[in-house]
């Protein structure tokens, strides 16, 4: 099977550049539309998709994006490898603002939004232990690198359903007792469902602010948050452009067996 890697792109990515016969597409699904049409093209001769997850002109809360519909459209297209895109904010001195983050570890606090494809009808358990591909992350950490960018090789993200941002008790909690690195509100239930759908998924956190639990740091706001967005997303278009020179484009299986995820899932018995 043939590489095509899918990016979904987080608030300030609403494109990427370069693609060689760039077309949009219109995707339905059983879960209804995607957050807006679907970019494919070529890079470096490998099959690219590319979904901005809040719709360009970012129409789509955290709560709103359709996140079944988007990786059910990703797949019907084709996508091998999800790469998520997002802005978080930061819970490590370390981990400043402008830097990346390749997220290896949730702690999935979100409960307004569909997290399946399985209910009723279907049942499946997939595993999470391990919600990352360590393949795929590898290779955004190495895109990252290339382009100059500080990037950290692992981190825990904290999915919260937001809209507001945390209290100064609740990103105490999550950095102290929790021991998270970085908190934003869009992962969730993403990576569960790019597991269920059996795809490579790795995520790409891209530093905004400190959240609230600074002490040299005011509140979180949008406009400083918009303000390190436009730097950050000009560096993801940059590494992005990397990714298909590290990713193959014939590939087996995946070594951690993303691809193969349902293979002992299922508890509903086959029809006879
Ligand atoms: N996205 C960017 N910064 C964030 C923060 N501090 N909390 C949640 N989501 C974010």
């Amino acid at each position: 099977m043939d590489t095509m890697i899918g990016v979904i792109g987080g608030s300030g990515l609403y494109e990427i550049d370069g693609l060689e016969d760039a077309r949009w597409h219109a995707v339905e699904t059983p879960w209804g539309a995607p957050s807006d049409e679907i970019l494919t093209g070529t890079l470096d001769g490998v099959r690219m998709a590319f979904l901005p997850r809040h719709g360009r002109g970012h129409v789509h809360s955290p709560t709103t994006v359709p996140y079944r519909a988007n990786i059910d459209a990703l797949k019907r297209l084709g996508v091998t490898d999800v790469i998520s895109v997002s802005a978080c904010g930061s819970f490590r001195e370390e981990m400043a603002p402008g830097h990346f983050v390749i997220v290896d570890q949730f702690i999935d606090r979100t409960f307004a939004r569909e997290k399946s494809f399985f209910g009723t009808g279907c049942v499946a358990h997939v595993s999470v232990a391990h919600p990352t591909c360590e393949r795929l992350g590898k290779a955004c950490f190495d895109a990252a690198l290339a382009q100059g960018i500080t990037v950290h090789p692992g981190g825990t993200y904290l999915a919260m359903e937001g809209p507001q941002f945390s209290t100064l008790a609740e990103s105490k909690l999550y950095r102290e007792q929790w021991g998270c690195d970085v908190i934003g509100m869009t992962n969730m239930p993403e990576a569960k469902l790019a597991r269920e759908a059996e795809l490579c998924y790795a995520s790409v956190a891209m530093v905004t602010d400190y959240d609230s639990w600074h002490p040299d740091h005011g509140e979180v706001e949008v406009t400083e948050i918009i303000r390190t967005l436009i730097g950050n997303s000009e560096k993801a278009r940059g590494m992005i452009a990397r990714l298909p020179a590290l990713l193959t484009t014939a590939r087996g299986t995946c070594e951690h067996g993303c691809d193969r995820a349902l293979e002992n899932a299922l508890m509903t018995a086959p029809e006879k």
